[in-house]
């Protein structure tokens, strides 16, 4: 039996994951590639460090040079995530003729186009579905299930994180920083969770999704981010009396053939949309395509074993292209390595843009108040649909909870914004827009 070395760069959460699978289904996978995949070196930062998976003497070292260097091994898996060494180590593995297989979003999004230029120029594979929607074969389904179709819009939760702590909310009553410390806590924030809530994982699963589902690069600055750190209990209850829910969206769409729109916020869907019912840190993405319409993929996009299944099935994938390079035949390079200039996207993300809003006002308890607030809206054009008011136990304050018509962007910034220079308000507003009638 013929045997591919591999070298695994960190042996965190999803490191001892791949470690696990190729183990405990060695036999499936030689069965499947022909080859046995073997772990040769791991880097990892400190010998002595508890980890989840117990590993055979001599196997971990800190000297990254030896695996990078080590001649014996053909793929390199990078899971130390950052974009700063991990993006050296990659260059380096490339440059040594390696293939490599990552789980790493913020890396490819940040360098992808210089790393699957270099990784073009070398001939090897630069493979990722690990780094979207972790367990989750949605790059596969597009990349191949969908390679005769046009996509011409996605629409996914992709940050696990956002989801959990959302539904947690919403489900269990939670205020957001217990939500938020839960989440963590079970293991699926980034190490800095404010990529989580901020919606920037998301934005980098983004610009990958539409890489394969366009074909174009994006760069990150053009797709509009808003996170969930302004959402509160109280919306998300409000919102479930109106009969929503409220889910953070990453939505990417084709406005022309070589337009695209790509935007991540939170949506208030109605209780019956098919992503309102993604619940936890579970991931969906919905993809709208030409000929097929509407396919949803859906399923842990986080966490030790998913990840781990979407990287090793990387590697064997990469296996058998060595395997048949060896035997002569011809492979065409992986599509993401012939990727096409930069995407032009439309001028301002959400320019053009018209939504109902959710929209809660949080103002002094005092006569006129309302009126002020009303007379703000009319006066950029905004209609009001329905409105509640309450006040916070024990507070001063109201809440004015306006719905509104079908609003531009632009309106209803710019009435926010009015509202907000008021001496009245209190607190930030916060809106959240309604899903697109069409969706
Ligand atoms: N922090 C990510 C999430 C993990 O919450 O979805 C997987 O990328």
């Amino acid at each position: 039996m013929r045997s591919i070395k591999i070298g695994v760069l960190g042996l965190g959460n999803v490191g001892a994951g791949v470690l696990r699978i190729l183990r405990e289904h060695a036999q499936t996978l030689e069965q499947r590639v022909s080859a046995r995949i073997e772990v040769k070196r791991v880097l990892v930062r400190d010998l002595s460090s508890r980890r989840e998976i117990e590993t055979p003497e001599g196997l971990l070292t800190t000297d990254a040079s030896a695996v990078l260097q080590d001649p014996e091994i053909a793929v390199i898996v990078e899971l130390i995530g950052g974009t700063t060494a991990a993006k050296e180590m990659v260059e380096q593995a490339l440059s040594a003729g390696k293939h490599v297989v990552t789980a790493n979003k913020a890396l490819l999004a940040e360098h992808g186009e210089e790393l699957f230029q270099r990784a073009q120029e070398v001939g090897c594979e630069l493979l990722f579905e690990g780094a979207v929607a972790g367990g989750i074969p949605v790059l596969r389904a597009i990349r191949h299930g969908l390679a005769s179709d046009r996509v011409q819009r996605i629409c996914g939760i992709v940050n696990g994180t956002s989801n959990y702590v959302l539904d947690k909310m919403t489900r269990e009553g939670l205020g957001y920083a217990e939500a938020v410390s839960k989440a963590q806590a079970a293991g699926y924030a980034e190490a800095d969770p404010s990529l989580d809530v901020g919606g920037v994982d998301a934005a980098h699963k983004l610009a990958l999704l539409a890489l394969l589902s366009f074909g174009k690069r994006v760069a990150l600055d053009s797709i509009f981010v808003e996170g969930i750190e302004s959402v509160r209990d109280y919306d998300l209850a409000v919102a479930k009396d109106l009969g929503y829910v409220v889910r953070s969206l990453a939505i990417a769409s084709r406005e022309a053939e070589d337009a695209l729109r790509l935007r991540v916020h939170p949506v208030l869907l109605p209780r019956d949309h098919v992503l309102a019912g993604v619940h936890g840190a579970y991931n969906a993405v919905l993809v709208e395509s030409e000929a097929l319409g509407r396919s949803m993929y859906y399923g842990q996009g986080a966490g030790m074993m998913p990840t781990g299944v979407a990287v090793t099935s990387d590697i064997m994938d990469v296996a058998r292209t060595i395997l048949a390079h060896r035997a002569g035949e011809t492979i065409k390079e992986d599509d993401a390595s012939q990727v096409s200039p930069l995407a032009s996207v439309v001028g301002s993300p959400m320019d053009s843009l018209e939504h109902a809003n959710y929209v809660c006002v949080h103002v002094a308890h005092v006569s006129g108040v309302l009126g002020r607030v009303a007379t703000i809206l009319g006066a950029h054009g905004v209609s009001i649909a329905k409105m509640r008011q309450d006040h916070p136990e024990g507070a001063s304050h109201a809440r004015l909870v306006i719905v509104t018509e079908v609003v531009s962007e632009a309106a209803m910034a710019a009435a926010i914004a009015e509202i907000e220079r008021g001496d009245d308000c209190v607190e930030p507003t916060v809106r959240i827009r309604f899903m697109e009638s069409e969706d």
